[in-house]
């Protein structure tokens, strides 16, 4: 079995990822923790909670993290998830409490342990990397027990959140510069899952309502149906699902290492992820110098990685 982590911001698409990595056979979860994101912390954790239990996975241990990005003021997704983050879904909420530990203790714990044994952990953050920034900030010496980073987030064509930046890395982009930064001087191995693939895992709404008879089924059923009526289509993507999906079965996911910088400055393309795709002769001859190198996720099999998600949640 693979260990993995989530670093969630649960959100209709997190909450695909939950199910998947709570439930799949090749993985071993062994924490979730969360940010927030998509919606505030206190509802991201209330979401996160409950994926795990309708996954039958109460023993995963939850944590809270930040509440607010680094550096600037806290945004939401309300529009793309719903004003409680889960679609506002008559759905019974758990009550269960999370693991006293702050997020970013539960990491450094889950990880240290893992180095002191030998095993190696791969990190799936799905959500801004605040948490991930200062985790890898605090105690680098995680790397130790860190397999390799498969992030959500960014994009090498246009964003969603605003026409330059995806919604991960614009909610708190020097976040993102920092997690890149140190991966790179670390030596952590970062796989970008970004915009040019998130949106190309879709489930249509006719293979939903083959999802009955479980908690898991029934939840994973209104999450494809709510994802649908958002994009207005028959089917709904599975977001950042995929990202799992590429941990579980990496052969469907193709991927490109290019240098990726992310913009600091203020102005229209704050947040943008530039993926700098030139020749190695330009690149080695940049003025600016080096940037981190990132797996950038080019293409996916989404009719692989769709029905992957679907036996898994059923
Ligand atoms: C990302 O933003 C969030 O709304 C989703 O959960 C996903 O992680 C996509 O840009
Ligand atoms: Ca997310």
């Amino acid at each position: 079995m693979k260990p993995v982590i989530l670093d969630v911001d649960t959100g209709l698409d997190d909450a695909c990822a939950l199910l998947l990595a709570a439930r799949h056979p090749d993985l071993d979860l062994k924490a979730v923790t969360c940010v927030g994101g998509n919606v505030g912390i206190d509802d991201v954790v209330r979401n996160t909670l409950t994926v795990l239990d309708a996954a039958g996975r109460p023993d995963v241990p939850v944590a809270r993290g930040a509440a607010v990005p680094l550096i600037q003021p806290v945004t939401s997704a309300r529009h793309v998830h719903g004003e409680d983050g889960l679609g506002d879904l008559d759905w019974p909420r758990s009550t269960r409490s999370t693991d006293p530990r702050h997020a970013v203790e539960l990491l450094r714990d889950v990880l240290r342990d893992a180095a002191a044994t030998g095993e190696r952990i791969t990190l799936i953050p799905l959500a801004p990397l605040t948490n991930i920034a200062l985790l890898l900030r605090t105690y680098p010496d995680v790397a130790a027990g860190l397999q390799e980073i498969v992030f959500m987030g960014g994009s090498a064509g246009i964003g969603n959140a605003t026409a330059s930046a995806e919604f991960n890395v614009w909610t708190d982009p020097e976040a993102a510069a920092i997690v890149l930064a140190a991966a790179n001087d670390l030596g952590i191995a970062a796989t970008m899952y970004g915009l040019d693939v998130f949106y190309d895992v879709v489930v249509t709404l006719e293979q939903a309502r083959g999802l009955t008879g479980s908690p898991s089924a029934e939840l994973a059923r209104k999450l494809i149906e709510k994802r649908s009526e958002r994009y207005q289509s028959d089917g709904g993507s599975i977001g950042d699902g995929g990202a799992v999906c590429a941990v579980i079965d990496p052969s469907g996911l193709t991927t490109q290492p290019h240098p990726v910088r992310i913009e600091l400055s203020g102005g229209w393309s704050r947040g943008r992820t530039i993926v700098d795709t030139r020749d190695a002769l330009d690149v080695a001859s940049d003025p600016q110098g080096p940037a981190p190198v990132v797996q950038v996720a080019t293409a996916v099999d989404g009719k692989r990685y769709a029905e992957l998600w679907l036996a898994t949640v059923s």
